[in-house]
Parts: structure tokens; C-alpha cells; sequence
């Protein structure tokens, strides 16, 4: 039997989803993706989870060869096992398991049971209260050993992160200015920023201007998610200057290194409210080609760079408002 997990019939929809496959499959829906498109499908078989990639919440200016739709997959992946480990179940995942078969990105098959550790049950809560937080956070410097912590879950995944030196920084805040800048005098871009920003009244996807933060000094720019409009998340008085950056890379560029680095971008950002901290990812960076590669170059060329982290301490948490998230009965629009 071969349940879609956007099935609109509600008996099959509702035995999918008791399942703990099922039950995994709407803990990732909390997963972050780019511009919250949530660009995936689970197909739900007897004790097989197969993760798709849905090509039509694709974002073609921002993301034309498809990495960030392939990362966002990867952190609802990693998502779905954590929400697995925390149930007590062992899981074996199969990437990209048919080489004729592109969006099949992942399959997961479960294996049997196992003990969940402290530590799993603390990821799984973390699904639950994680938001990108993109206000400028504040001058309490992020202590060494959870950069240490942050850096061994992205390895634990097969990725890396590489934290930035301050002089590093400001070739950071030259790439993030200069990506802004491209972006936003392409028409496309703004088409695409517009579309997912003002999202049609009942949609469950998108970016909704309540999380957006008023341009503000900062040291490293992030992207204006309101350009035009009034963004209504206070950003409060600090200014990131205790604010840690990292670029988060894999060592090769493949479809296979995107899923990857989702998957440890998913671990890396719920260790990170397990730390005590807050984040926000930064993909601008890397969505211009020429801005990607300077970035190469601060990685001093070992690398492939999908995405920046900031990562920080607020006065406030709590305060960001969740996003909405699709209904699993939901077709593709
Ligand atoms: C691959 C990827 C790229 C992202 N790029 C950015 C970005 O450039 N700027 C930003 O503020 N947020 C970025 N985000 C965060 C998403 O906007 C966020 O996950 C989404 O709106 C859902 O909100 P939530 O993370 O609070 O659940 C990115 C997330 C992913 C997975």
C-alpha cells in the first residue's frame, strides 16, 4: 500500500499518520526551508517513509540548480529522525536511493527499537519551540564550547561549519551587501520575494511580514524579508555584536552533499536552542554565484558553501512569532 502523505482521504490520512513514520512526518513539518515553501511530500508504505522533493515550490530566481530546495528536504529529514529517535525507534535512511529517480531524495526504513537518550528526547522538544530569529542579538558573547558543540553536530552529519574571525566577519558583511544589492535591483528576485511574502489569505507557506525585523546597524546585514513595507518584529536595542557567524559547507556540490548539509543544518540549529541560543540562517550569501565563490575563497577554497548561521544570545526569547506551516492533507499548489 502506498499512502501520499497530502492523501485528502481521511481514512488513509488518518492510519498514515498514527504510524510513528507518520508521526515523524508531521514532527518535519516544522522543519525551517527557504522562504518557508516546505518543498517536500512524504509517500508513506508499510515501515518505509519515502521523502520527495515537490519541483513546483521550487524558488527558479533565487534557487535555479535547486540546492535550497534540496537543504530545506535535508532539514525536514533530519527532523523526521529525530522525532523517531526521541519515539524510541531505529531508523536506517537511504539517500537518494533511485539514480533514475531525482526527487526521491531520501527513503527511510524502520529497523526496530532502541532506548532514547536524554539528549534525543531534548532535540525532539526542540522542533517544537526552534524559529529563525533574525533580530540583532545581543553583546553576551556565544560561549566556546557550544561553538564546539555546534561544530561537532554539523560533522556528526557529514558536513562542516566553519566559524568566522572577526576580520573574516567583514568579508561577510562585503558578501551579504553585495548579495542584497544584486537581488534586489533583479526583477525576478522581487517577483519571488513579493509572492512569498504576501501569501494568498488561508495559505500555510511563506513569510509572513510578523517575522520580518526593520533594517537596523548591525554588523552583517541580514536579508530584508519587508522591502517597502512595515516589518512589525521589534528589533530591539542590540546589535549583534556578540553575534557568532559560521558557513556551513560540504566537501563536494552535489545533490547528495544539499541533502547533507540539511540534515546538519537541521542538527546544528536544534543543538543550538538545546545551548541556549538563538539563530537564523543567511542563504543570500550563497544564492549569487560570484558572492558564493568569494565565499569559497573564506573557506580558502576545501569547501563548497550552502549557507551562513548567525548564532547569538537574546534578551527576549520567546518572541518571534511561529510561521505557518501546510495542513498534511494539503496538495501541492
Ligand atoms: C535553505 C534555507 C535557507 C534560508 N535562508 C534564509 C535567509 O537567507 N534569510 C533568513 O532570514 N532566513 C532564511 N531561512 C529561514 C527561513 O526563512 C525559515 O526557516 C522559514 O521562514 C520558516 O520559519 P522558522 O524557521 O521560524 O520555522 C532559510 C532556511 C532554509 C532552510
Amino acid at each position: 500500500m502506498s499512502v501520499y502523505f497530502t492523501d485528502t482521504d481521511p481514512t488513509m490520512r488518518a492510519r498514515a499518520s498514527s504510524g510513528p513514520l507518520g508521526q515523524a512526518a508531521l514532527a518535519a513539518l516544522r522543519a525551517p526551508s527557504v522562504f518557508n515553501t516546505q518543498p517536500w511530500r512524504w509517500e508513506l508504505h508499510d515501515g518505509v517513509a519515502d521523502l520527495r522533493a515537490e519541483l513546483g515550490r521550487r524558488l527558479p530566481a533565487l534557487d535555479p540548480d535547486s540546492r535550497l530546495l534540496v537543504v530545506s528536504c535535508g532539514t525536514a529529514l533530519n527532523h523526521a529522525v529525530v522525532s523517531l529517535a526521541a519515539g524510541g525507534h531505529a531508523v536506517a535512511v537511504h539517500r537518494l536511493p533511485d539514480p533514475d529517480d531525482a526527487t526521491l531524495l531520501a527513503r527511510l526504513v524502520l529497523t526496530g527499537r532502541r532506548t532514547p537518550e536524554p539528549m534525543d528526547l531534548r532535540m525532539a522538544q526542540a522542533t517544537t519551540v526552534r524559529r529563525t530569529d533574525r533580530r540583532p542579538f545581543s553583546a553576551i558573547p556565544v560561549p566556546e564550547e557550544s561553538i564546539e558543540t555546534l561544530r561537532a553536530a554539523a560533522e556528526r552529519h557529514g558536513a562542516h561549519l566553519q566559524f568566522l574571525r572577526d576580520d573574516q566577519v567583514v568579508e561577510l558583511t562585503v558578501a551579504a551587501s553585495h548579495a542584497s544589492d544584486a537581488e534586489i535591483t533583479d526583477r525576478r528576485y522581487r517577483a519571488e520575494l513579493s509572492a512569498w511574502t504576501h501569501r494568498p489569505p488561508g495559505s500555510a507557506d511563506g513569510v509572513p511580514v510578523t517575522g520580518a525585523v526593520s533594517t537596523v546597524p548591525r554588523r552583517v546585514p541580514v536579508r530584508d524579508f519587508a522591502p517597502g513595507d512595515h516589518a512589525t518584529l521589534d528589533p530591539g536595542e542590540d546589535s549583534d555584536a556578540g553575534t557568532r557567524y559560521a558557513i556551513l559547507f560540504t566537501d563536494a556540490d552535489t545533490p547528495t552533499d544539499w541533502l547533507i548539509a540539511g540534515e546538519a543544518m537541521s542538527a546544528v540549529l536544534l543543538t543550538a536552542v538545546c545551548s541556549g541560543l538563538a539563530s537564523s540562517p543567511m542563504s543570500d550569501v550563497t544564492e549569487v554565484p560570484s558572492v558564493r565563490q568569494s565565499l569559497r575563497q573564506l573557506l580558502s577554497g576545501l569547501g563548497w558553501p550552502v549557507l551562513a548561521l548567525r548564532f547569538g544570545i537574546v534578551h527576549r526569547p520567546g518572541e518571534v512569532p511561529r510561521t505557518p506551516r501546510r495542513t498534511p492533507g494539503e496538495e501541492s499548489s
